[in-house]
Formats: structure tokens, C-alpha cells, sequence
């Protein structure tokens, strides 16, 4: 009853994480109880997000943060319920969110051996009209775990242990690497369980879409502006690519890793560094789409061996399918 099995043996994100620890004899169950901290985290703000407009959860929160950006009203509010999730795991040392200016030390009491970097709501702009919106997070292992400092944490991406995100849209989707391929999960709401939906997930080598916000055309470098134009008027007789832009990053990317393509948030004349943030945007993304066979790359540099100096630092981004990347690499090289 190969067919039936799922329904009876639940492959739950916890019981596939364990499957994943087990590789790691040396491993203690930490990691799974920091992913459990992580998974209540994400429920908490699936719950609060179906109900925004009911529970008067839209709207601004009267607060900016240190990005200039004005806070919403979930932006705090899942920013909250996920620094206290992580600290009451007892499983972290150091935390780095989008909505924090400083990082937060955990007292040594319960201090742990992970660092997690965050973007406890991405997509802000889109909460208040129900476009989905996500959640990001990247984790990295502590070398000393009695004397942390920031440079545990501005390390480049490739260090990461494990990427993710959670996607709240039309189902609630957590996709997970820890270093050995990705694998997306399914909010079972009647479970309360994350079920694996999308084992082994691989981007596809080429796509057909390209995402990128087309409203700061003007400003673009010639790279990008001759890239985006090669989508819209292939010179091979192809037919033109699509384009799909949300402005929520997780669901770019998700609809990305799963359909094939690029992503594309570029630096330009006005931000030469882009917009999306390094640490909790970049890395993770860029982490899962070089484990599903994708790429990512900055315009200089492989996205992941970036080393960033301050926690919120921002990079230009262009992710997706491995053959898609080649082609804008090879013309920001010809740029050199
Ligand atoms: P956040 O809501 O966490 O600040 O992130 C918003 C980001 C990202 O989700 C998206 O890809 C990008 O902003 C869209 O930016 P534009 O509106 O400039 O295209
Ligand atoms: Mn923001
Ligand atoms: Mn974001
Ligand atoms: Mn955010």
C-alpha cells in the first residue's frame, strides 16, 4: 500500500530532521529542538496572518526600524514571538533579526551552540492586501559558545548549517536544507504538522520566468539592463520570458525553486548594494538554491562566500536556474 503509507506514517518535519541527525552520531538532538522552536514560531504567525484583517493585526505599528522601513503591526509582532521562541530553546547563543537593530546575546543561562540570522516577516508591503508574505531564516554553529562575539555570525553563507523559510499563502509551507538537498512541508492544519509535501526538491537547469522589480529600470547598470532585455527580445528567436514579480521575496523564490528561472533584486544607481539584506535574505535563499542545483551570485561574487561587516548589510542578488545565472554572470564578466 505504497500509496497509503503517508497517510499512515506521517513524514513529519520533525521526524525528518531526526532521520537527518542521525547521520550526525556526534549530534545531541540540539538542532531538532532549535527547529522545533523555530516551526512553533512559524504556526504562531501562519495563525496570526490567516486572521490579520479579523484580529486588526494590519496596519502600521508606529514604530520605523533601523532599515528606515515603517514597522507593521505583524512585523512586531512575529519579530517578537520568534526571539522568545528562540531564547526559550535554550539552544542559541546569538540572534540576528531584520526588525532588531543590535543583535541579541542570550544570557549564558540558557545560552546554546546556534546562531540564527532572521527576517521574521518578509514582504511587509504585502500584508494589508493578503498577497503572501513569508518568513526567513539562516543558522549557524558556534565555535566557543562561552565567549561570542559578532564575528560568530559574519561569517560568509557557505558556513551556514542549515536555510530556510516558511511561506504564508494559499497553504503554509516550510522548505528546510540542513546541507544535504531541500525538502518542503506542508502545514497540516488539522494536524498542527509540518508534512513532507516536496522531497528533494531541484530547481530546474533553465526556466522560462525572470523576476525583478522592472520599476527601477531607469536606474539599472548595463548588465542587468541588457540581461532583462534579452528576456523580453531574445536575439535566438526564443520566445520571451515571463515575468512574475510578487515583492515578497519567499514567494519569488519559492515559485522560483519550484518552476525554474531567476530572481533577480539588483544594486543600481540609486543603492549600489541592492536592497535585500545579506544575512537573513541572501544567504538562506542563495543557500537553498545551490542545494537544489541552482546559483546564486552578487554581480561580483558567489553570493555565498560573501563575508559581510555589519549585521544588516544588503547585496545585490540574482538566484534561480543554474544555466539562467550563467547568462548574467558571463555578462557582468565581459563588464570587468
Ligand atoms: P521585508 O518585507 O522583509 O522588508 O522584505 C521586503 C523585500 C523582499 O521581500 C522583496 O523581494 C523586496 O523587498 C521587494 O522590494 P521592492 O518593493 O523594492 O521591489
Ligand atoms: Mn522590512
Ligand atoms: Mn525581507
Ligand atoms: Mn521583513
Amino acid at each position: 500500500h505504497e500509496a497509503d503509507a503517508h497517510r499512515t506514517d506521517l513524514m513529519t518535519l520533525t521526524r525528518h530532521v531526526l532521520n537527518e541527525q542521525s547521520k550526525h552520531p556526534e549530534s545531541k538532538g540540539d538542532f531538532t529542538i532549535l527547529l522545533s522552536h523555530i516551526v512553533l514560531g512559524c504556526k504562531f504567525v501562519c495563525s496570526a496572518v490567516n486572521k490579520a484583517g479579523l484580529a486588526k493585526l494590519i496596519g502600521l505599528a508606529g514604530e520605523t526600524n533601523v532599515q528606515g522601513e515603517d514597522q507593521k503591526k505583524l512585523d512586531v509582532l512575529s519579530n517578537e514571538v520568534f526571539v522568545n521562541a528562540l531564547i526559550s530553546s535554550g539552544r542559541t547563543c546569538i540572534l540576528v533579526s531584520e526588525e532588531d537593530e543590535k543583535a541579541t546575546f542570550v544570557d549564558p543561562s540558557l545560552r546554546g551552540r546556534y546562531c540564527v540570522v532572521f527576517d521574521p516577516l518578509d514582504g511587509s508591503s504585502n500584508i494589508d492586501c493578503g498577497v503572501s508574505i513569508g518568513t526567513i531564516f539562516g543558522i549557524y554553529m558556534i565555535k566557543d559558545k562561552d565567549n561570542v562575539t559578532l564575528d560568530d555570525v559574519l561569517l560568509p553563507g557557505k558556513d551556514m548549517v542549515a536555510a530556510g523559510y516558511c511561506m504564508y499563502g494559499s497553504s503554509c509551507m516550510i522548505v528546510l536544507s540542513t546541507g544535504s538537498g531541500v525538502n518542503g512541508f506542508t502545514l497540516d492544519p488539522s494536524l498542527g504538522e509540518f508534512i513532507l509535501t516536496h522531497p528533494d526538491i531541484k530547481i530546474p537547469t533553465k526556466g522560462k520566468i525572470y523576476s525583478v522589480n522592472e520599476g527601477n529600470a531607469k536606474n539599472w547598470d548595463g548588465p542587468t539592463a541588457e540581461y532583462v532585455n534579452k528576456c523580453k527580445f531574445p536575439e535566438d528567436g526564443s520566445s520571451p520570458k515571463s515575468l512574475r514579480y510578487v515583492g515578497s521575496m519567499v514567494a519569488d523564490v519559492h515559485r522560483t525553486l519550484l518552476y525554474g528561472g531567476i530572481f533577480l533584486y539588483p544594486g543600481d544607481k540609486k543603492s549600489p548594494t541592492g536592497k535585500l539584506r545579506v544575512l537573513y535574505e541572501v544567504f538562506p535563499m542563495s543557500f537553498l538554491m545551490e542545494q537544489a542545483g541552482g546559483q546564486a551570485f552578487t554581480g561580483k561574487q558567489r553570493a555565498l562566500d560573501l563575508v559581510p561587516k555589519k549585521i544588516h548589510e544588503r547585496s545585490p542578488i540574482f538566484l534561480g536556474s543554474y544555466d539562467d545565472v550563467e547568462e548574467i554572470k558571463a555578462l557582468y564578466a565581459s563588464e570587468e
